[in-house]
């Protein structure tokens, strides 16, 4: 009886060791950066979306050097960020900056003082650590308006080798038509299997004529199920798609709860970036320079805010923050 039991629970240990082994997503260590150098070539500011991306593809280089700032804390062993499924305690979290607008008048009457909430991420990863993990790269006609328009670069032709490179579209279905669809890249992305009711939902539409379409491939209209970034259950943030692997390399720097203030500008050109580090024992403000590049990554309020206060926005706005203007537009 004793012996069955001990041969029990070492069957079990050994289950989960292996278990561990080859199902559960192998975690990295992030590199400790006690002290950042005094010059980097490129310094990345924001380690959202955006900035994990930039960190990872620019690091691939050995002999270029990067710094990445990130204000919040990093991404490992918070259950919370990895499980989809939780993704709504994340919201009013200690990663999430909880924006909320001004009181508004026409608009958000049904929240609290009428002003609208606005969450995004503060944690290494950024919003894609708190999103809903949907995978749609949009419709092609928005990229072909927005170069219409003059934004020369960004029609759905020149961008596609870019949705490419980044996706490891994991169903075979998906990865069928190479035009449109990659494997191999650092996004894992899947498709939502779901409840019954979703399949049912699905048949209904595409008996009505619908077409069932992948709406990432050449057809972006008719019915599908939901892709996301989610890969053997947990959340595929851009940190561990872009950041995890290069965890290591000697010339990127992570540096995490360092909140960036200012960038500095002399002769017209980006030339330091100052922030706030705060660290178990200390807290103090740093400035670093910038040999090539100062690439803004915080995100849709927090780039803009950091070019204001380096100076860079309407006259009237900055004048009446007594920030000294060095770069400006008349609205
Ligand atoms: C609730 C929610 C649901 C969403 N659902 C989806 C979805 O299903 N599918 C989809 O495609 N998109 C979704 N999105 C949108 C998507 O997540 C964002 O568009 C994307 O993550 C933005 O990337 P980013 O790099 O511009 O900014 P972010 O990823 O927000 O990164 C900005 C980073 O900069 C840091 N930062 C800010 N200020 C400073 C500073 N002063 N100093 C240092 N660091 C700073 C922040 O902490 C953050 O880590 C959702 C977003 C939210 C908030
Ligand atoms: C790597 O960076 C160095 C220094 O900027 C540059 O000379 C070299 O061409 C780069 N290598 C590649 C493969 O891009
Ligand atoms: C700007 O500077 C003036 C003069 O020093 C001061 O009176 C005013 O309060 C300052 N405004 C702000 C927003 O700090």
């Amino acid at each position: 009886m004793m012996w069955g039991n001990i041969i029990n629970t070492l069957l079990i240990c050994l289950a989960f060791s292996v278990y561990q082994a080859y199902f559960v997503y192998r975690r990295p260590e992030y590199k400790t950066v006690q002290n950042v150098r005094p010059m980097y070539d490129y310094i990345i500011v924001g380690g959202g979306s955006a900035g994990s991306v930039l960190a990872s593809r620019l690091s691939e280089n050995s002999s270029v050097s990067v710094l990445l700032l990130e204000a919040g804390p990093h991404d490992l062993g918070h259950e919370e960020l990895d499980t989809p499924n939780r993704v709504a305690e994340l919201w009013y979290s200690a990663f999430d900056w909880m924006f909320f607008s001004e009181p508004q008048e026409h608009s958000s009457l049904g929240m609290e003082g009428n002003r609208a909430y606005f969450p995004r991420g503060r944690v290494l990863g950024g919003s894609s650590q708190i999103n809903y993990m949907q995978w749609s790269r949009g419709h092609r006609r928005d990229f072909d308006r927005w170069e219409e328009l003059g934004c020369k670069g960004w029609s759905y032709e020149d961008v596609l080798p870019y949705f490419l490179k980044s996706e490891d579209a994991v169903p075979d279905h998906l990865a069928k038509d190479a035009t449109y669809r990659a494997t191999g890249g650092p996004m894992k992305i899947t498709e939502m299997k779901g409840y019954q009711l979703a399949q049912t939902f699905v048949d209904a539409l595409a008996s009505l004529g619908y077409p069932e379409r992948d709406y990432n491939g050449e057809f972006q209209e008719g019915v599908s199920r939901v892709q996301a970034s989610i890969y053997k259950g947990e959340r595929w943030s851009a940190s561990r798609a872009y950041l995890w692997p290069a965890s290591q390399r000697d010339n990127l720097d992570i540096v995490t709860s360092a909140t960036v203030s200012k960038i500095h500008i002399s002769e017209g050109r980006a030339s330091a970036v100052e922030f706030h580090r705060v660290t178990d024992s200390e807290s103090e403000q740093q400035t670093v320079k910038i040999r090539r590049e100062a690439i803004l990554a915080a995100g849709v309020f927090g780039s803009p805010q950091i070019l204001m206060l380096s100076g860079v926005g309407q006259r009237d706005h900055l004048q009446a923050l007594n920030v000294s203007v060095r770069v400006s537009r008349q609205s």
